[in-house]
């Protein structure tokens, strides 16, 4: 059974831009791209322990605060070094203006 768990609402994040998203010990980010489209990933970077929800989204990428190391939102694929491990992506529903994500 998949356990959806609302993160916020749409209207919360601004087209290319990210919210911090914690639930229990887990910590996500939440990101809104361009098109509209809504992304869960862990918000934590690969690289060290930082946290991405400072960090900047540009052209399906985000990119770590910390030393620039940037990753697929779309697949949570690491894209530029010094990151080379990919980040966990989570299943993303939008309904009635809230935003589900499947944990
Ligand atoms: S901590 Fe993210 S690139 Fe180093």
């Amino acid at each position: 059974m998949p356990n959806w768990t609302l993160a916020c609402a749409t209207a919360d994040i601004e087209p290319d831009d990210l919210i911090r998203f914690d639930h229990g010990s887990q910590t996500f980010v939440i990101i809104r791209s361009e098109d509209d489209t809504f992304h869960a990933l862990d918000g934590i970077c690969s690289h060290e322990h930082v946290h991405l929800c400072d960090g900047l989204v540009m052209e399906g990428q985000i990119e770590c605060p910390k030393h620039s190391a940037t990753f697929d939102y779309r697949s949570g694929e690491a894209t530029r070094a010094p990151a080379c491990v990919n980040l966990k992506t989570f299943p993303v529903r939008v309904q009635d203006g809230q935003v589900y994500i499947e944990i």
